[in-house]
């Protein structure tokens, strides 16, 4: 099973990317499954109903989410009939929606995980753990299982990698809007990459109008930060290539598409 992810889409030029390379990007890749990181969608902090279903639209089958889910406060009243979004598992129990979901696709099942980080980052339940129950059920039903790990630390994401090694199909790491050079097989057969990069502005600071955090670095003082809605763009993904049966990764693939690394058909 091909699979396709595209980083964390912020704002309505990462969406216009979305909507005019996916595609092209299906049509050259040919991913049988493809999943979008959305929770900056919608103007960099979350994302509304319209998105999701413009994502599902436009080719992608599952989108996941991370420390922004909350933020459009819409979502509390889709995200329980939104069946194909997954959100930090890693919640405490009863929070709204799902933290795995399970997709068909050629009679092949996959499941798809996300969690969220701790370091650097709100207390939540401890993903390593909750990952450990998560795989346990994933396992009764397929070997395909992708994980989408929201985190700020290098380093945990790393360790995510390690623990599940021989045990998840793909980590892949999002949030930190940069893609890491660091993509690989893991020995066990684990797809990893640390961060898959950001979908979105190209000439801003991670997204956001550079303008307002260059002036939060020179004066300290508090600024508002707003995403840009013109101007250069860019889209960063990542392909793997997954056994159907054994569930481990075969190939991986980043993916960078902006004025300097230009899409070639
Ligand atoms: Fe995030």
């Amino acid at each position: 099973m091909k699979i396709l992810f595209i980083g964390d889409v912020v704002g309505s030029l990462g969406r216009d990317m979305v909507q005019t390379y996916l595609p092209k990007l299906k049509k050259k890749l040919q991913p049988h499954v493809t999943i979008i990181n959305g929770e900056n969608a919608a103007s960099g902090k979350g994302i509304t109903e319209k998105i999701y279903k413009q994502f599902l639209e436009w080719g992608a089958q599952i989108v996941t989410m991370g420390n922004h889910t909350w933020d459009k406060k819409e979502i509390f009243e889709f995200i329980d009939h939104a069946d194909k979004m997954v959100r930090p598992a890693n919640f405490p129990e009863d929070t709204p929606g799902r933290g795995i979901v399970y997709l068909k696709s050629n009679n092949t099942e996959i499941a798809v995980i996300n969690l969220q980080g701790r370091t650097f980052m709100a207390p939540l339940d401890d993903p390593f753990k909750k990952v450990d129950d998560l795989i346990k059920e994933a396992k009764k039903r397929t070997n395909i299982i992708f994980i989408d790990f929201h985190a700020e630390a290098t380093s945990e994401k790393l360790a995510m990698g390690w623990y599940v090694d021989g045990r998840a199909s793909v980590v892949v790491g999002t949030h930190t809007h940069v893609q890491t050079a660091d993509d690989r097989i893991l020995p066990k057969g684990t797809g990893y990459i640390t961060d898959v990069g950001m979908t979105g502005p190209y000439d801003e600071i991670l997204g956001v109008e550079k303008e307002a955090v260059l002036t939060r670095f020179l004066t300290q003082l508090p600024v508002r930060f707003e995403v840009k809605k013109n101007g250069r763009s860019q889209l960063s993904a990542f392909l793997v290539e997954v056994d159907d049966k054994l569930g481990t990764t075969k190939k991986v693939d980043r993916i960078l598409i902006n004025d300097d690394h230009p899409f070639f058909s």
